[in-house]
C-alpha cells in the first residue's frame, strides 16, 4: 500500500450523512443502451456497505467525452435506470464532464460538488489517474476513503508490481508501442518475460528486421524497440501471422510478410506458443488483444490467449477495455482472477506505483 490512505471504516459513523461516492459508471453504450454494465457492478459493494449503515448515497461521474457542456448523447439516463434497478435510493447526478469545470479542476466546480455533502469517498479506480475536480477536490475538505473496487485495484495492481510470484509474464496487444512506452518500460523491470502481440508487434519485428508489409507499425518508435529488445528480458514475438493479402484476401504467413500483406493477427504457432508461456507462468498481466478480434477472420489469437489464460493456474489480472471486452465476448471474464475496471488508470498504476486519486485521498483531513 502506497502511504496512509483511509478507507470507508476511516469515514467514521456514517449513519444518516450524506456521502458523495465518485464512481467510473464510463460504461460502454450503442444507440443509448448500456452494452456491458461491469463498472456500474463493480461499485455496488461500495455503496451497500453505505446503504447498509445509513448513509445517503449520492453518486457521480463522468461518461464519455463530451467538450465541458450538455450533450444529450452523453446523458446519464441510461445509467441512472440501470443504477436504480441495481441499488435502489441511491443518486446519480448529471455527467460530471458537461460542466467545463470537472476537467478544469475548477474549485468553483468542486466547491458545488461538496455542498451539502458530509463525506466523500472515491471508488472510481477507471478515472483515477485523471486529476479533475470530484477525484482530488472533495479530500481537500471532505472526510474522505477509498472505496471497496479502489482498494481492490490498488492491491492486485501494486501487488504485481511490488511482490508478483514468479515467473511474472506480462502479455501486451494493441496498436501503438508510443502509448504504452512508459509501461513496458516499467514492466520490464519487474517481468520475467514480456509476450507482445496486436499491432505493435510489427514496430519490434520491423526493429529485428523482418519485412512487415504494409501492417500498421510506428517507424519513429524502432530505435525504441530495438532498445528494450537489447535490454536483457526475454521478450517474445509472433513467429506466424494472420491477415490479408496484397489483394485484400484472408492469409496465413511465416515471419516474412510478403509486399502489400497486413497482419491482423498473431499466427495458430504464436498463439500456441504464447499460451506454453501463460500456463508455466504463476503470474501473468495482459493488457490489449493480440489482433482485430472484432472481425471473426482476426479472432483466434486472441481467443487462444483469453483460454490460456483461463486455463493457466497463475495468478491472472487483465487490464484494459478491449482485452476485458474480448474476455467477455468469449465468456471468460468470470475464468480470471482479477479483471480491472481500469484501462489508462491500471497502467498508470503499473507504470509509477501511484495516482492523482490516491495522493488526494492521502491529504485528506482524516488521513
Ligand atoms: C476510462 O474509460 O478509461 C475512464 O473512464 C477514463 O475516461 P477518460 O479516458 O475519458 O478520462
Ligand atoms: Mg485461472
Amino acid at each position: 500500500m502506497v502511504g496512509h490512505i483511509p478507507t470507508l471504516p476511516d469515514l467514521g459513523d456514517v449513519a444518516g450523512k450524506r456521502v458523495l461516492v465518485r464512481t467510473d459508471f464510463n460504461v460502454p453504450m450503442e444507440h443509448g443502451e448500456i452494452t456491458d454494465d461491469f463498472r456500474i457492478r463493480s461499485a455496488l459493494p461500495t455503496i451497500s456497505w453505505l446503504t447498509e449503515r445509513g448513509a445517503q448515497v449520492v453518486c457521480a461521474s463522468h461518461l464519455g467525452r463530451p467538450k465541458g457542456a450538455p450533450d444529450p448523447k452523453y446523458s446519464m439516463d441510461a445509467v441512472r435506470a440501470r443504477l436504480a434497478a441495481l441499488a435502489p435510493g441511491v443518486e446519480l447526478l448529471e455527467n460530471l464532464r458537461f460542466d467545463p469545470g470537472e476537467e478544469g479542476n475548477d474549485p468553483a466546480f468542486v466547491a458545488r460538488l461538496v455542498e451539502g455533502v458530509d463525506a466523500y469517498v472515491n471508488d472510481a479506480f477507471g478515472a483515477a489517474h485523471r486529476a479533475h475536480a470530484s477525484i482530488v477536490g472533495p479530500p481537500r475538505t471532505l472526510p474522505s476513503a477509498m472505496g471497496l473496487l479502489l482498494q481492490k485495484e490498488v492491491d492486485v495492481l501494486l501487488g504485481l508490481r511490488n511482490n508478483p510470484k514468479r515467473p511474472f509474464v506480462a502479455v501486451l496487444g494493441g496498436s501503438k508501442i508510443s502509448d504504452k512506452l512508459g509501461v513496458v518500460e516499467a514492466l520490464l523491470g519487474v517481468v520475467d518475460a514480456l509476450v507482445i502481440g496486436g499491432a505493435m508487434c510489427f514496430t519490434f519485428l520491423a526493429a529485428k528486421g523482418y519485412p512487415i508489409g504494409d501492417s500498421l507499425w510506428e517507424p519513429d518508435q524502432v530505435e525504441t524497440c530495438k532498445r528494450l529488445l537489447a535490454g536483457g528480458k526475454r521478450i517474445h514475438l509472433p513467429e506466424d501471422l494472420v491477415g490479408v493479402d496484397a489483394e485484400g484476401n484472408f492469409a496465413t504467413f511465416g515471419i516474412h510478410l510478403p509486399d502489400g500483406a497486413k497482419g491482423f493477427d498473431i499466427g495458430p504457432g504464436t498463439a500456441a506458443a504464447f499460451s506454453d508461456v501463460i500456463i508455466e507462468s504463476r503470474t501473468v498481466f495482459w493488457n490489449g488483444p493480440m489482433g482485430m478480434f472484432e472481425d471473426p477472420r482476426f479472432a483466434a489469437g486472441t481467443r487462444t490467449i483469453a483460454q490460456a489464460m483461463a486455463d493457466t493456474k497463475a495468478f491472472t489480472v487483465v487490464g484494459g477495455g478491449d482485452s476485458a471486452a474480448a474476455l467477455a465476448q468469449f465468456g471468460l471474464d468470470d475464468e480470471v482472477d482479477h479483471v480491472s475496471t481500469g484501462g489508462g488508470a491500471s497502467l498508470e498504476l503499473l507504470e509509477l506505483g501511484d495516482l492523482p486519486g490516491l495522493a488526494a485521498l492521502r491529504g485528506a483531513p482524516n488521513a
